[in-house]
């Protein structure tokens, strides 16, 4: 299939682009939030920035975990591994999700579906400041960390702040901070207010998002009409270089105010 089939005007893909401040939005049509076959589309729209953006060659793709990028793995093929040698590496530990939507999982299907290798990163996701420092000596995780930070591409989603943080199991005390705070997005552990500013940070071990502006290609995947608020605010915090694939839904949301 034709990736222009399920994609919105340029024109209006520009006008979010330049709206977000960032290099380039992909906008596919429908409300993933409610449409199976608008995240699909999301999902492969992804893999056609991916082939887009990765060099030939050996290249290190840094992957995110959740549902959008379960739907990445699962849609990616063959394809996207001819004349690359691939490494997905997770770019975050648990995060207390269940396991087949962790960072790790995600990255060993991709590794899988397009030949590729994967590189675990089997890290607690709340540890003492002592455990922490014992940790980061450790030489598994120092060269995993140093392969993630100078990884051609990162790809991740945005999620609603509390839902991310229910979904995570953080206690009531957290949520009503959160709340109090008006965190309204997340993402790299990061829960940030509708201005961008961080109000509460998880799991220290893994991919910084201050690394960011490093890293050559930065993606991120994220739509439905719910995300809108918290794609918006996410990408307060992004390099100007970030590519975003979405859906109607949240371009609409966000290109009228939303
Ligand atoms: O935990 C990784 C992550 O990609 C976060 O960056 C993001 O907030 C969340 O997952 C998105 O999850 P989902 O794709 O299930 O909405």
């Amino acid at each position: 299939e034709l990736m222009g089939q399920h994609v919105q005007s340029q024109e209006k893909e520009t006008r979010l682009a330049n709206a977000l401040g960032i290099q380039h939005c992909t906008i596919v049509i429908g409300n993933s939030d409610k449409d199976e076959s608008s995240l699909i589309d999301m999902a492969r729209a992804s893999i056609e920035v991916l082939d887009f953006l990765l060099p030939e060659g050996q290249s290190t793709v840094a992957v995110m975990g959740g549902t959008t990028m379960l739907e990445v793995a699962e849609v990616m093929s063959q394809q996207i591994g001819l004349h690359r040698e691939l490494l997905f590496v997770p770019a975050r530990g648990g995060l207390g999700e269940s396991v087949d939507i962790q960072a790790n999982a995600i990255a060993e299907n991709m590794a899988r579906k397009t030949g590729g290798r994967s590189r675990a990163l089997y890290v607690p996701e709340h540890v003492r400041m002592e455990t922490y420092s014992l940790l980061m000596k450790e030489p598994e995780i120092k060269e995993t960390l140093e392969i993630l930070e100078n990884a051609s591409l990162v790809i991740y989603s945005i999620g609603n702040a509390l839902e991310m943080a229910q979904r995570r199991g953080m206690d009531e005390d957290t949520l009503k901070e959160l709340i109090d705070k008006g965190a309204v997005a997340e993402a790299f552990g990061e829960f940030v207010d509708p201005k961008g500013d961080i109000v509460y940070k998880l799991s220290r071990i893994g991919l910084q998002s201050s690394k960011l502006p490093s890293i050559p290609h930065v993606v991120a995947v994220a739509g439905g009409r719910e995300k809108a608020k918290a794609i918006k605010a996410h990408m307060k915090t992004v390099p100007p270089h970030t590519w975003l694939v979405t859906d109607e839904a949240a371009a609409n949301e966000i290109l009228n105010g939303g």
